[in-house]
């Protein structure tokens, strides 16, 4: 009986594994020399079409190389972007812009640390009350209080809490998590801590994307000099706190950005979306309260420790402090890096920072990426802000700014929306399972010359927003609407109503 309970417990194991396995795009692919298909390429294909056609033939298929300022990018070809701060003070982007600060004694000498050394004299409740007084959302797309969620967190009672650093940065058009981690990886190491120490969490990961195979490395030797100096391990800077990080890469898939399934990655399990409740903060990795922050998010803290959360809600606007990074794509003339007060309008990005487009109108700006809506050129004094985002069916989300030009049909652009979609979907919600494929598969017709039922366009876009389980199928909706709304004459020329 025992060699038979051993034979059945191996099997679940490699089912289990079988399974989880089977999810990704990349587990055992090699990323030499491939090219991006994601969103930003795409709407950079006429600038080098046959460039685009390899990528659409390549294989193994892959939605975003963090390299949108090349685009139609290919791995192993990566250049430094243009990285500027237009904000009054810069935040975040002051080792990023300068040169990249890869060692620990060279991070101290930039004033790095001394957020950390703060925070080991505050109580946490203190540093709580600064990140909370800065105003600072989530950027890595919901936009969550961040110094509710840490207190949402502090509160729990737990023998063993969890955080994690998303840097998974799976929005095509968004590379800024990725020069954060490879120009200034300290400064991500010394907020995770700050973090980990205010609100009890003592074991950290990085949930870092497959395809930054520079960044991982990068991360890597930063951790090990991180745990050489005495700030990772049993006793930080020889204080009573334990904390230590560990790297977890990837195997290919966007869905692991969103955070209960990156829960599951990190477990091993199959990466499907969690049902909520429970939340995560009370009940998340291995069943133990867990605090998820983007790397952005997290990078900002120890400024705001050290220059006060009074200074931080002073730039940008009341109703959304502070600064935020934005990567705008090579559609524009000057593609690259920016950090922004929020506040600025959409035509300053397009034309003070992007210096227009390299070729053609602009047709329409897809801000925070694919999950999010389309903005056209009528409504660029639009500012820069959580609100007046969303008052127009847009969203700030992770701050990827792609934009179109008029050479880009509507149809094109939702056919690659909704096959980047159905690539992606987890599979455990019906409309965004088979209705993302559907829709995909339409346009692709329509795209041929033909048409497609308004009715079912409409049916099908209602069942995403209403019936899906996470943020992957409702951003799909979204996306949808925003077409609905904003380009509703092209839109009608691809449907009938019988
Ligand atoms: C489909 C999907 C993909 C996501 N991908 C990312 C990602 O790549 N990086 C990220 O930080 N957040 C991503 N998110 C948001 C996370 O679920 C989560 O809200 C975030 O990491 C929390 O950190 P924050 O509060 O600091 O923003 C994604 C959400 C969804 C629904
Ligand atoms: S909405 Fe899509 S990605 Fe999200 S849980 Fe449902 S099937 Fe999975």
């Amino acid at each position: 009986m025992p060699v038979q309970r051993f034979i059945l417990a191996y099997m679940d194991h490699i089912l289990a594994r079988l399974a989880s396995d089977s999810f990704y795009h990349l587990s055992h692919a090699s990323l030499t020399g491939s090219r991006c298909q994601g969103l930003a390429c795409f709407a950079a294909r006429q600038l080098d079409p046959a460039s685009w056609k390899q990528a659409c033939q390549s294989s193994p298929t892959v939605f975003c190389l963090g390299q949108c300022y090349l685009g139609p990018a290919r791995q192993g070809e990566d250049a430094l972007p243009h990285i500027a701060s237009h904000a009054r003070t810069s935040v975040l982007l002051g080792n990023v812009a300068n040169a990249a600060v890869l060692d620990l004694a060279e991070y101290c000498k930039t004033g790095g640390g001394q957020a950390l050394h703060q925070v080991l004299r505050m109580d946490s409740a203190a540093v709580i009350q600064q990140i909370s007084a800065s105003g600072l959302r989530g950027r890595g797309g919901a936009a969550f209080p961040t110094g509710l969620k840490w207190q949402l967190l502090a509160e729990q009672k737990a023998d063993c809490k969890y955080l994690v650093a998303n840097a998974d940065e799976g929005d095509p058009g968004s590379f800024s998590d990725r020069l954060l981690m490879e120009r200034d990886p300290y400064r991500l190491i010394e907020a995770m801590l700050i973090a980990g120490i205010t609100v009890g969490a003592k074991q950290a990961y990085i949930y870092l994307r497959r395809e930054y195979e520079q960044t991982a490395v990068i991360l890597q030797a930063a951790i090990t000099q991180a745990r050489a100096a005495g700030w990772l391990g049993p006793h930080v800077l020889c204080s009573a706190h334990a904390f230590d990080i560990s790297l977890v890469i990837g195997k290919g898939s966007y869905l692991c950005g969103e955070e209960t399934a990156m829960l599951n990655a990190i477990e091993d399990k199959r990466p499907e979306a969690r049902l909520r409740p429970p939340q995560i903060t009370e009940l998340g990795l291995y069943s133990k309260p867990t605090l998820v922050n983007n790397v952005e998010t997290l990078c900002a803290i120890p400024w705001i420790i050290t220059h006060g959360a009074a200074a931080y809600a002073a730039l940008g606007t009341p109703e959304s402090p502070g600064t935020k990074l934005l990567s705008l794509n090579a559609v524009f003339r000057r593609p690259g890096l920016y950090e922004v007060e929020f506040g600025i309008s959409l035509g300053d990005i397009v034309d003070k920072l992007g210096l227009g487009l390299k070729q053609g109108q602009l047709k329409g700006l897809m801000i925070g990426g694919p999950l999010a809506g389309v903005i056209p050129a009528q409504l660029l004094d639009t500012p820069l802000a959580y609100q007046s985002l969303q008052q127009i069916g847009g969203a700030v989300g992770h701050g990827g700014v792609i934009a179109f030009d008029d050479s880009c049909s509507i149809a094109e652009l939702v056919a690659q929306v909704f096959r980047f979609g159905a690539f992606e979907s987890c599979g455990k919600c019906t409309p965004c399972h088979h209705g993302a494929a559907e829709i995909a598969r339409h346009f692709d017709d329509i795209l041929q010359g033909g048409h497609w039922n308004a009715d079912r366009w409409q049916a099908l876009v209602s069942a995403l927003a209403d019936a899906s389980l996470c943020g992957h199928g409702r951003g799909l909706a979204e996306f949808a609407q925003s077409i609905q709304r904003h380009y509703h004459a092209e839109l009608q020329t691809c449907l009938t109503s019988v």
